[in-house]
């Protein structure tokens, strides 16, 4: 048997490149993926991947539009999943990420701040808040959240962001408590760089993001590290394993 056999995940922000790669491995293992995006050729792009992973071994995968900041959005995607394949069981939350236009508290615009909170912490509430309750009718499962190594360590620039995962971090913890009376699991999963198109694109206008890079200790990681950590977190073997912030970092954040 496959690691995710009889699964149904969403991925929020499935378009995305650690969402992409997430979608395919999770079809691998034989999960029936819902990729959720607000971009329809990058979402559908994917799905259409995925399915072609999971070839006849069980796993499908669907592209669903998805804006995680709207309540009608997000319930849609959540109905979706269990209309189209009975259930939902994993909730990963990826729809997110840092901009450029990011900075100290002293000088970030309130535009960028409320942006990326709105986005990255807020998404996730209201994910969560939808996706719970069908994870729990469904007989339990596993929320990943997406936070960052900015919530674990001090790095500058990203008051923003560093905010918003932040946040996402510590709700990661207080929802494990609280759901896991319905036997659901959150966890959340802290990358530092990884190269997505969106990074690979920041890393050559930052020279800061690219003297971060060069500390990595093993190199910085590419989306399939990020995803097979995912693997483990929506599969049975996580069955105890809650409320905790997972680093995929090569290293970045004890060093
Ligand atoms: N790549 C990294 O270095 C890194 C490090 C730490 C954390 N992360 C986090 O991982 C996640 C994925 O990062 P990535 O590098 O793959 O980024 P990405 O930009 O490739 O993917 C993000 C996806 O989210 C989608 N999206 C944006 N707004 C949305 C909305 N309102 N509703 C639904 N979908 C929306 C985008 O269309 C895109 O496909 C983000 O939350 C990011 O903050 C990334």
């Amino acid at each position: 048997m496959m690691r995710l056999t009889g699964k149904v995940a969403l991925l929020t922000g499935g378009g995305g490149g650690i969402g992409g790669a997430t979608a395919v491995r999770f079809a691998e293992e034989g999960a029936r993926v819902v990729v959720g995006d607000i971009n329809r050729e990058l979402g559908a792009e994917v799905a259409a991947k995925a399915k072609e992973a999971a070839g006849n071994n069980g796993g499908d995968a669907i592209f669903v539009e998805l804006d995680v900041t709207e309540h009608d959005s997000v319930r849609n995607v959540v109905d979706t999943a269990v209309d189209r394949y009975g259930g939902l069981h994993v909730l990963y939350n990826l729809a997110g990420g840092s901009t450029p236009e990011d900075g100290s508290v002293t000088e970030v615009s309130d535009e960028e701040f409320w942006r990326c909170i709105k986005l990255d912490l807020f998404g996730t509430f209201l994910c969560c808040k939808y996706g719970i309750p069908a994870i729990e009718k469904s007989g339990g499962g596993s929320v990943i959240n997406m936070s960052s190594n900015v919530a674990l360590m001090a790095v500058l620039g990203r008051d923003s962001y560093t905010a918003a995962k932040g946040g996402v971090a510590a709700l990661t913890r207080s929802l494990a408590v609280q759901y896991a009376p319905g036997r659901v699991r959150v966890n959340a999963i802290a990358p530092s760089i990884t190269l997505s198109e969106r990074v690979k694109k920041f890393l050559e206008i930052s020279p800061d993001l690219q003297s971060l890079a060069d500390q990595h200790l093993l190199g910085p990681g590419q989306p399939i590290h990020v995803a097979n950590m995912a693997v483990y977190l929506a599969s049975d073997e996580s069955e105890i394993t809650t409320g905790q912030v997972i680093s995929v970092d090569s290293g970045v954040t004890i060093y």
